[in-house]
């Protein structure tokens, strides 16, 4: 039997590093589907179609929109992803074309064909909800704004990009507010999702409580 593991919080409650982390130590594969929709926010940005924009404009532009998942490397269009889909610009555009339901439901559909027929860790905000509401193990991360608003600002530091503490904590912000109140699939703990609060926590720390669910459940 497959393994599914359901990761969902907001912005920074350490999704990404718990979720890597975890599908290494489990061996099996991993889906950051935030990064699905940087690349769409991104692509419809450039191409100068607002989030708002009509359902059906939308979804002809993303007919010539190919992502490809490889390796833990996802493509478009044949070509690798980098890190240009990490900064904070790219965060907000994923969170304000990702109200769209033409954004939404294309992605959905990839993202459930990827999670088909594998053990799989995958993170984002409507997994255990909407991609994967099959899933043996939801996990809700939460931790409080300013503790997440941290995490990014030492996150981006590192990488040598120097944002304001304020800045960060705002777009944090906004993103909540977009993430929970948006229509279809918000930011949401599924009924049968275990919530962890890691403002206090280490990573190590988290990763073993959720290994500990995954025991018992896979
Ligand atoms: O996880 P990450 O911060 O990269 O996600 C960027 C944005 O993409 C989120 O703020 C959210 O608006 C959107 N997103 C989503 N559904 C997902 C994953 C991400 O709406 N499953």
């Amino acid at each position: 039997m497959y393994c599914k593991i359901a990761i969902d919080g907001p912005a920074g409650s350490g999704k990404t590093t718990v979720a890597k982390e975890l599908a290494r130590r489990l061996n099996i594969d991993y889906l950051d589907t935030g990064a699905m929709y940087r690349i769409v926010g991104l692509y419809l940005k450039e191409s100068g179609i607002g989030p708002d924009a009509d359902e059906e404009e939308i979804q002809k532009k993303l007919e010539n929109l190919f992502i490809e998942y490889k390796d833990g490397n996802y493509l478009v269009n044949g070509k690798i992803v980098g890190d240009e889909i990490r900064t904070a610009e790219a965060g907000v555009y994923a969170s304000q074309y990702g109200a769209n339901p033409a954004v939404r439901n294309f992605l959905t559909n990839l993202q459930k064909e990827i999670c088909k027929n594998r053990s799989i860790v995958a993170e984002g905000r409507d997994i255990g909800t909407v991609v994967m509401p099959d899933a043996q193990v939801k996990i809700f991360l939460v931790a409080s704004p300013e503790v997440r608003a941290k995490r990014r600002y030492e996150e981006l530091k590192a990488k040598g990009k120097e944002i304001s503490f304020d800045i960060l904590l705002n777009q944090i912000i906004e993103r909540d507010k977009n993430d929970t109140s948006r229509e279809i699939a918000p930011l949401v703990k599924a009924p049968d999702a275990v919530e962890i609060d890691t403002s206090n926590m280490t990573i190590e720390e988290v990763i073993e409580e959720i290994l500990r669910i995954v025991k018992n459940k896979c």
